[in-house]
């Protein structure tokens, strides 16, 4: 916790806030998706089917794949428990929401899926979108795949592997977002990141969850930012969106807004 608040700090004294942004791509970006309030009606259904998991004391026996919640140190676990401090916030999964929405995203990867509702938001955000998400644990597995069923969601391809033996041949698909969103290590977060960049198209974009989950991952963000492949790196701190569009220069915003704190 105090190495987050002293990471925040830090992110704060670089950062701006929308009012010192001059791109109009960026102002739109802020307008469209961070500073929309729209409640969408999808959301309603999820939200309630969250409420229901996190009534459920049903017990579960996980597997060890990769680095994953700091409270969470052992393998048997309730699903209320899974279902609250693995699966991303109802802001974060909203916000995910609006960026498919706005972008109108095709196809869409997620890498990590634990209990699926973040699954869930991206893809109601495009009926017509095509999403592949890829989760190791058998069991959760199983969930996901259940859950999906129950909210009557039918452009998911759910794939239970590991990162590592699916994404090289995975990312040789035509995704326009990828939400890293599994195994929070230095490491394996660069891997992931230099394995998608082999298929880099111009209109893709990277999401990557928890960059400052700890210094390892703080750290894997600014190689990622740094990257001379990587357009625009836009922090918001609970989140860093990486854009690749060519006809831009060169640009890193720490981006002071509420969803800092998503
Ligand atoms: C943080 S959770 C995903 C949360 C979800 N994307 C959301 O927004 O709610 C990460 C998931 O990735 C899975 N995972 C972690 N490392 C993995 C690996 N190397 N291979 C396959 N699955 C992995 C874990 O089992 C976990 O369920």
């Amino acid at each position: 916790m105090i190495q987050k608040i002293r990471f925040y700090i830090n992110f704060w004294f670089n950062g701006v806030s929308k009012y010192n942004i001059h791109s109009p791509m960026i102002h739109e970006f802020i307008e469209n998706v961070l500073d929309n309030n729209i409640k969408y009606y999808a959301f309603l259904g999820i939200e309630h089917y969250r409420k229901i998991l996190l009534k459920d004391s049903t017990l579960l026996t996980l597997n060890d794949f990769g680095q994953g919640s700091k409270s969470i140190k052992s393998k048997k676990i309730t699903l209320k428990k899974l279902t609250k401090k693995v699966q991303s916030t109802p802001n974060k999964a909203q916000l995910l929401f609006k960026l498919v929405n706005y972008f109108q995203c095709t196809n869409i990867l997620e890498i990590g899926t634990s209990l699926g509702l973040t699954t869930a938001y991206l893809s109601n955000a495009n009926k017509k979108a095509s999403i592949t998400t890829i989760e190791g644990d058998p069991i959760i597995y199983k969930l996901a795949h259940a859950n999906f069923k129950k909210l009557g969601l039918k452009n998911i391809k759910i794939i239970n592997s590991s990162f590592d033996e699916t994404l090289p041949k995975l990312l040789k698909n035509k995704f326009d977002l990828i939400f890293f969103d599994g195994n929070h290590s230095k490491e394996a977060t660069l891997k992931y990141f230099n394995w998608s960049l082999e298929y880099l198209n111009d209109e893709i974009i990277f999401v990557f969850d928890d960059i400052y989950w700890s210094k390892g991952m703080r750290s894997a963000w600014d190689e990622i930012s740094k990257s001379s492949s990587v357009k625009l790196s836009l922090d918001l701190f609970s989140l860093g969106i990486i854009f690749f569009k060519n006809n831009r220069e060169k640009e890193h915003i720490n981006l002071i807004h509420p969803c800092n704190f998503y």
